[in-house]
């Protein structure tokens, strides 16, 4: 068999190397379409709720103090930004530095540039103290961060701080134009929401947020108590609503059907 002519060789050469340039475009992202579903990294969980959260969608995350609302957000934006998304974390309520504990607690790696707290937003927006705008605060500093970053998925942390900090008038309609800002951006959003009783949204926030997902304890046997998840609402999802045991094992966070051992 006669040897490859030089341009044979270099065709071929051509060929392979097209081949890589697809296939670095698809691993940057830029051919392949963004999934048009967020994951929420617990594990079972996503197959309850069509593959997770519909690209756009402004959910809310609620549930009673302790119940690891901050630690399963934190963990749904440090997975999703390894696959490529764009996170930020706004934290109203706790410091950057207690994230970063809770992270380490988590065994998340301790990249923490997508976390934001109220102290920086204090010092980047000197006038604060006096407007008292707090919405018009961080509609400023999604939109700034956008142009330069680039933001996909957003948690708030939390609603309940906004409110406190904030002061609205009416803060229904507020939040109602505020949810419209962020889809307009395009923005998958999770807002914390701190709830003692389930169910309770003092503003009527569960008509307008698109999907409403509930963590609560609950007890497996008397005297012990393990955590519930459960997808209340999901715009545009045939999705189970019903409530499933959720642990946090070995660093990751999983779901499983409440036993039947539970009270
Ligand atoms: N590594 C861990 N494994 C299991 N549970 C943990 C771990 N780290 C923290 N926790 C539990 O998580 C709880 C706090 O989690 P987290 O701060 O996420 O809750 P939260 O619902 O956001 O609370 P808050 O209402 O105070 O904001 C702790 O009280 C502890 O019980
Ligand atoms: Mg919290």
């Amino acid at each position: 068999m006669p040897g490859k002519t030089l341009r044979e060789e270099v065709k071929e050469i051509q060929a392979q190397l097209a081949k890589l340039q697809r296939r670095l475009e698809t691993l940057e992202g830029r051919e392949e379409a963004p999934a048009a579903r967020i994951r929420t990294y617990i594990d079972d969980f996503d197959d309850l709720i069509g593959g997770g959260i519909p690209r756009g969608h402004v959910c809310l995350l609620s549930g009673p103090s302790g119940a690891m609302k901050t630690s399963i957000a934190l963990n749904l934006l440090r997975r999703n930004s390894e696959n490529g998304i764009h996170v930020l974390y706004i934290s109203l309520e706790e410091t950057k530095e207690s994230l970063q504990e809770t992270m380490r607690s988590l065994g998340l790696s301790e990249d923490s540039d997508f976390i934001v707290d109220v102290g920086r937003l204090r010092t980047e927006h000197g006038d604060i103290e006096e407007t008292g705008d707090w919405i018009g605060v961080l509609k400023d500093f999604i939109t700034k961060r956008k142009r330069y970053r680039k933001v996909d998925l957003l948690v708030i942390d939390s609603l309940t701080g906004l409110y406190s900090l904030a002061e609205l008038d009416d803060p229904h309609r507020e939040l109602f134009h505020f949810f419209a800002f962020l889809r307009n951006l395009g923005i998958t959003s999770l807002f914390i929401f701190d709830q003692g009783e389930e169910g309770r949204y003092p503003n009527s926030e569960d008509s307008i947020a698109d999907g409403l997902f509930h963590v609560g304890f609950h007890c497996l046997r008397e005297g012990s108590v393990g955590l519930k998840l459960r997808c209340a609402k999901l715009r545009h999802t045939e999705h189970s609503m019903d409530y499933h045991e959720l642990r946090f094992e070995n660093g990751r966070f999983s779901v499983r059907p409440l036993s039947s051992s539970s009270l």
